[in-house]
């Protein structure tokens, strides 16, 4: 492996540079003393094909509005037909600044007011939030933890989804914060279930390409026509190709009517037009950069081996399971006794870390924490060794 072709070991310092990472650390810990392990995105550089690219469009000078070339549309179908089998056709795919817009679109047009949205905690905050903002009701479908391993409870997503209330599932797929990439068979009873109870799912696939470990990711979407009529999948190279700060994201939808009604919204609020930069990314990351994401996914797996060996040995009272996908860790911490507040304080003010509360992922979260662990192996080890003096000096 020659991890750092790509510079994945180099620290490059994000302070000063409009990184939310690290400029709103006063703001969610109160201290800017914390070595920011929290919000999803990775503190490497782009892949050389994405900076070269962005370059060459800045040095032309004027930046008025834009189109989406044939090329951009390639670049995408070409990607989802190597990676995952899946043929999409140019009608089928629609664009705004990004997933979190996308999934609050799909669940204002395909709900009204009262109606039930179903989702999966611990899941990714944003889940509730698109869903209670515009007046819908969360409907929750507990994971299941099973020994540190998470399953979907089927029965249980049954009987709520058979409430004719219910008209969505918001799907994780890879699942944030768990790290599960749900398995073909999964995927099937999932879309049998949505079709027996009238249900549309709108698949959030943003991690997709971070399958690790030799894990394979399945759109389900590409299981058959009939799963693929009640579906809206929402990808982007944001979390992929660290572009998440050019707003870029599109969603695959081969059914004519949801798309219609999709598109109603997105033109209506004026969302599909797009910036400059983040076409021009995505078709270079798409193109030009699968070298970098082998690459990158090696390292990841080296910093996850990492972090996971040192825990176990140096603080067997956490516990945390290989993610199958993603850069995040999901570590539990109860074994520190802990009460949530405190766990929080301990972490900021004792060991100098910000990870992401668990409890905003859900009840379910409570005793977790969430750990980014895309940065530099010198910076992870540093951020371990500050957690283990502080576990030593404080915990008896
Ligand atoms: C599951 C999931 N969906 C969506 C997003 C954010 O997507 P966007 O920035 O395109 O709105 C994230 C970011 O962490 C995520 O983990």
């Amino acid at each position: 492996m020659s991890s750092d072709k790509y510079s994945f070991d180099k620290v490059i310092k994000r302070e000063n540079s409009r990184a939310i990472k690290y400029d709103f650390r006063e703001k969610l810990f109160g201290t800017s003393d914390v070595i920011p392990l929290w919000v999803a995105d990775m503190d490497f550089p782009v892949a050389p094909a994405i900076q070269k690219a962005l370059q060459k469009r800045v040095d032309h000078p004027v930046m008025g509005y834009t189109n989406r070339p044939q090329s951009f549309f390639n670049a995408i179908k070409s990607w989802l037909k190597a990676h995952y089998d899946w043929s999409v056709d140019d009608s089928w795919l629609e664009f705004s600044p990004g997933v979190v817009p996308n999934i609050a679109i799909a669940v204002q047009a395909f709900t009204d007011v009262g109606d039930g949205v179903v989702i999966q905690p611990p899941v990714y905050p944003p889940f509730f939030s698109v869903v209670r903002d515009f007046g819908r009701e969360v409907i929750e479908n507990p994971l299941k933890n099973e020994n540190g391993r998470y399953y979907i409870d089927f029965e249980h997503l049954d009987k709520v989804t058979s409430n004719s209330s219910v008209k969505l599932l918001l799907l994780c797929h890879p699942h944030n914060p768990v790290g599960r990439v749900w398995s073909k068979a999964e995927l099937y009873k999932i879309g049998e279930i949505a079709l027996k109870n009238g249900v549309t799912i709108i698949s959030d696939e943003i991690h997709c390409d971070l399958t690790l470990y030799k894990n394979k990711h399945t759109p389900i979407a590409s299981l058959s026509k009939e799963i693929a009529d009640i579906t809206v999948t929402c990808m982007a190279p944001s979390k992929t190709f660290n572009l998440a700060g050019l707003s870029t994201a599109y969603m695959v939808v081969s059914n004519e009517k949801l798309l219609h009604k999709l598109r109603t919204y997105l033109s209506g609020f004026h969302l599909h037009m797009g910036n400059v930069f983040g076409p021009i990314a995505l078709e270079a990351a798409y193109n030009e950069s699968q070298e970098w994401l082998n690459d990158l996914k090696n390292y990841l797996e080296g910093n996850i081996d990492f972090v996971i060996d040192f825990i176990n040995k140096k603080m067997p009272e956490l516990k945390v399971e290989k993610p199958e996908a993603t850069y995040l860790l999901w570590i539990n911490f109860e074994g520190f006794n802990m009460k949530s507040s405190q766990l929080k304080s301990f972490l900021v003010n004792e060991a100098k870390i910000g990870l992401n509360d668990g409890l905003t992922f859900g009840k379910q979260g409570r005793g977790f924490m969430r750990m980014n662990i895309a940065s530099s192996r010198t910076v992870i080890e540093k951020a371990l060794n500050q957690l283990l003096d502080a576990r030593n000096r404080i915990i008896k």
